[in-house]
């Protein structure tokens, strides 16, 4: 036997023990010891059933990730979970904490399944880009039927051990140790008599429209493959015998494994884990935050406040005047109000939080007990310097000052403060208590204590936090600035922002960038341009025809027109055609020529100029490692999850080739087109930017 899996003889019960932690991953050795569990409790006389579950904080939480991508090794999970199934034992699997992927069709290869009330189960395997690959697309339909069977397969979705019973999943559910409560159900069914119990031999569901379920799936994954997949899957499962669905989940398996969507999801899948993992940050201890102050109660202040109380935290808001607090409390409680209409926040909780937990104010006395504050005034440095005197005169020694400021000067804002090693950037992403990211914005004389008070915060109130450092824009702006600038440059030269749109929501982000600027509102770019204007230099190419919009009051969503007109009841936009007309009076203005550009190049210049400014922002150690710009672009700007992130994207193209596209691209305009000498070291050293984050992780 291999330690992963302990072997125990209770009377006629023989019990299975994983023991792989943290999460008793499905990897070589334990995948060798259930094999040898059972065959064992077979040569065992008078056994006559068999129990399987975890030891630790989970059952187990499916396949090894990290053996993906090598060489597989026998005996491969299918053909364990059919071992399981065709032993003549009655087997059963006690589930609690967490049982996806692999095992979940562990438990459905089981013949009965019992589990805690607070286990949680799911296929998240198209979270990976793949498929369930051991026989869980054939089984969990013979279970559910294919609509559930379909929703799970391709959501990804993790269910509760109650709707789990109401589909079928588990036959029971029981309170106490997963050891005991399984001890206790297969006694119960061997005392009852209960026969052995082979899902694959229960009847398979009647089909349904599959092509349509394919089509549909399809187009709700922008392009991502695994889920259409997983309902090709379940078809085998209803139109062919019980082997030959698990041949063709295997076909299927094995296809979405060679592709660039799993390596990109997967890389997801790490980052995120890795990303809140920083050497400076071992050992030191977060101060505690019970309490936090808000100041200015706008977009980005109602956000921030609704997170935090939505994290259990009480909040003092400051506003301007009370007309000004009020207008806050109404934007926090229609922030939360949608939670309550959806069922995932109660009344009383409702009530706790806008009356409680929230204290609005407008003398800064209110702050001088907050463990923690966050500025979200106005973007402008005089005002921020203001508030950041009066925070340093009132609040307590040890409070930590963040602002949320977009782009502007963290150490300049500390300066004026008598303890800079207390404020750092807190930067939330639109909407605040919605969006995942969270900037944790380093500068100069930040204390680790405070990066790690930043660091705990984000973890508390959901977010995805990512180490950045001070320059105008930190990770994301800055670089969101450079492919928009590439975008720009686009236009004036013959693209439409229209097709510019299309072609990146065809590549798989959420919304293309000028469909983005409109949600933002066109005024805070028009701000920023005006601000940059001085320090502008003489060969910066950058297009009026936005100014004008904006001159006219279109200021995008918020006006109901902008590069898009926003019809009442219509959530999508339809194109502006005022735009076009600006923009080709532009092009006649400066004397450019149109031409045509193909969604590819489109996509390939964006691209571009994302990776290059990304390393930039590397050399410059805005960002620690391409992992954080990764996490950043997927969890703030809508990037495609199934390309991974913008730096493994340019991985998996090949550094090489996107390099070439910029020194093509700098022929026309070397300006703005400058390779980033990272980049060409790379390239010339034939590493990659994964090769950096495993230099950084070693
Ligand atoms: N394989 C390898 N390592 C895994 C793993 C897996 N399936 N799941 C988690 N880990 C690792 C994590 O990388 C992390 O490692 P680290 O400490 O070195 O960073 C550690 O286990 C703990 O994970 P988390 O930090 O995520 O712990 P949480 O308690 O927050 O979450 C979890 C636990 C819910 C199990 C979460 O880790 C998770 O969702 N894991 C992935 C589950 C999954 O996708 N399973 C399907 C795998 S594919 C499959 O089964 C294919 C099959 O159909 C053939
Ligand atoms: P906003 O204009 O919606 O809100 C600002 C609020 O601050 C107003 O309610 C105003 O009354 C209040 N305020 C101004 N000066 C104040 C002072 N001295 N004391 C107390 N309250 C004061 O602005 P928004 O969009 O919420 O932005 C706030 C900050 O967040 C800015 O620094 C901005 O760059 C940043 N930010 C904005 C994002 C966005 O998408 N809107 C995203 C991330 C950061």
């Amino acid at each position: 036997m291999t330690d992963a899996i302990g072997y125990e003889r209770i009377g006629d019960i023989a019990v299975l023990a994983a023991q792989n932690p943290p999460v008793n991953a499905l990897g070589y050795d334990v995948r060798v010891g259930l094999v040898q569990g059972i065959e064992r409790a077979e040569a065992d006389a008078g056994v006559r059933a068999v129990l399987i579950y975890g030891e630790g904080a989970t059952y187990f939480a499916g396949a090894d990730i990290r053996e993906f991508g090598k060489p597989p090794r026998e005996p491969f999970l299918p053909d364990v979970c059919n071992r399981i199934e065709s032993s003549p034992l009655i087997v059963v699997s006690a589930m609690h904490g967490t049982a996806l992927g692999g095992g979940l069709e562990i438990a459905l290869s089981s013949h009965y399944r019992v589990a805690v009330p607070k286990a949680r189960m799911g296929l998240p395997e198209v979270n990976l880009g793949l498929i369930p690959g051991a026989t869980g697309t054939q089984r969990l339909p013979r279970l559910t039927g294919v609509e559930a069977a379909i929703d799970l397969v391709t959501s990804g979705r993790q269910i509760g051990a109650k709707e789990a019973l109401d589909l079928g999943v588990i036959d029971k559910i029981a309170e106490g140790d997963p050891r005991e409560i399984g001890l206790a159900y297969v006694r119960e069914l061997l005392d009852s008599g209960a026969p052995r119990r082979a899902v694959s031999e229960l009847p398979a569901p009647a089909p349904i429209d599959f092509d349509a379920a394919y089509e549909a799936t399809l187009k709700k994954g922008r392009g991502q493959l695994s889920p259409a997949y997983g309902v090709r899957a379940v078809q085998a499962a209803c139109e062919r015998p019980f082997a030959e669905g698990v041949a063709e989940e295997r076909r299927l398996f094995t296809e979405l494994m060679g592709t660039k969507q799993r390596q990109g999801m997967i890389h997801a899948f790490f980052a995120e884990r890795a990303v809140g993992k920083l050497p400076e940050l071992d050992g030191v201890t977060p101060r505690e935050v019970k309490s936090v102050g808000v100041i200015g109660g706008g977009t980005m202040g109602a956000g921030i406040a609704t997170a935090a109380l939505g994290a259990g935290l009480s909040v003092v808001l400051l506003e301007m005047s009370a007309e000004a607090a009020e207008a806050a409390r109404k934007r926090i409680e229609g922030n939360l109000s949608g939670a309550l209409k959806r069922g995932s926040l109660g009344q009383d909780a409702f009530d706790a939080m806008m009356t409680r937990a929230l204290t609005l104010a407008t003398d800064y006395e209110a702050l001088s007990d907050v463990d923690l504050v966050i500025e979200a005034v106005f973007e402008q440095m005089d005002v921020k310097k203001q508030v950041f005197t009066r925070l340093d005169a009132v609040c307590k020694p040890g409070a930590v000052l963040a602002t949320n400021t977009s782009y502007l000067d963290i150490d300049e804002i500390a300066a004026v403060t008598k303890r800079p090693q207390d404020v750092i950037g807190l930067h939330f992403f639109s909407p605040a208590h919605i969006m995942k990211l969270l900037e944790v914005v380093v500068a100069d004389k930040t204390a680790p204590e405070v990066v790690a008070t930043g660091f705990a915060l984000g973890k508390r109130l959901g977010k995805i936090s990512v180490r950045a450092g001070v320059c105008d824009g930190f990770i994301g702006n800055r670089i969101l600035k450079t492919y928009r600038t590439a975008a720009e440059h686009m236009v004036l030269d013959g693209a439409s922002p229209f097709q510019i749109d299309k072609a990146l929501t065809d590549f798989g982000f959420a919304m293309g960038p000028y469909a983005v600027s409109d949600l933002a509102g066109l005024d805070i770019g028009w701000m920023t341009r005006k601000r940059l204007a001085p320090t502008r230099h003489p060969r910066e190419r950058v297009p009026t025809y936005a100014d004008k919009l904006c001159e006219a009051g279109h200021y995008g969503q918020k006006t109901g027109r902008g590069y898009y007109i926003y019809e009442a009841g219509r959530r999508a936009g339809i194109p502006n055609p005022e735009v076009m007309e600006l923009i080709e009076a532009e092009r006649a203005e400066l004397g450019l020529a149109s031409r045509d550009f193909s969604d590819d190049e489109i996509v390939r210049r964006y691209m571009a100029a994302m990776v290059n400014e990304g390393a930039k922002v590397l050399e410059e150690g805005i960002a620690r490692r391409p992992l954080d710009i990764d996490m950043v672009f997927l969890s703030g700007y809508g990037f495609p999850r199934y390309h991974g992130g913008p730096m493994k994207w340019a991985d998996m193209q090949g550094l090489d080739k996107v390099l070439e596209d910029i020194r093509t691209f700098a022929r026309e305009d070397d300006y703005f087109w400058q390779p980033a000498p990272l980049l060409e070291r790379l390239v010339e050293e034939g590493r990659t930017f994964d090769d950096m984050n495993r230099e950084a992780a070693s």
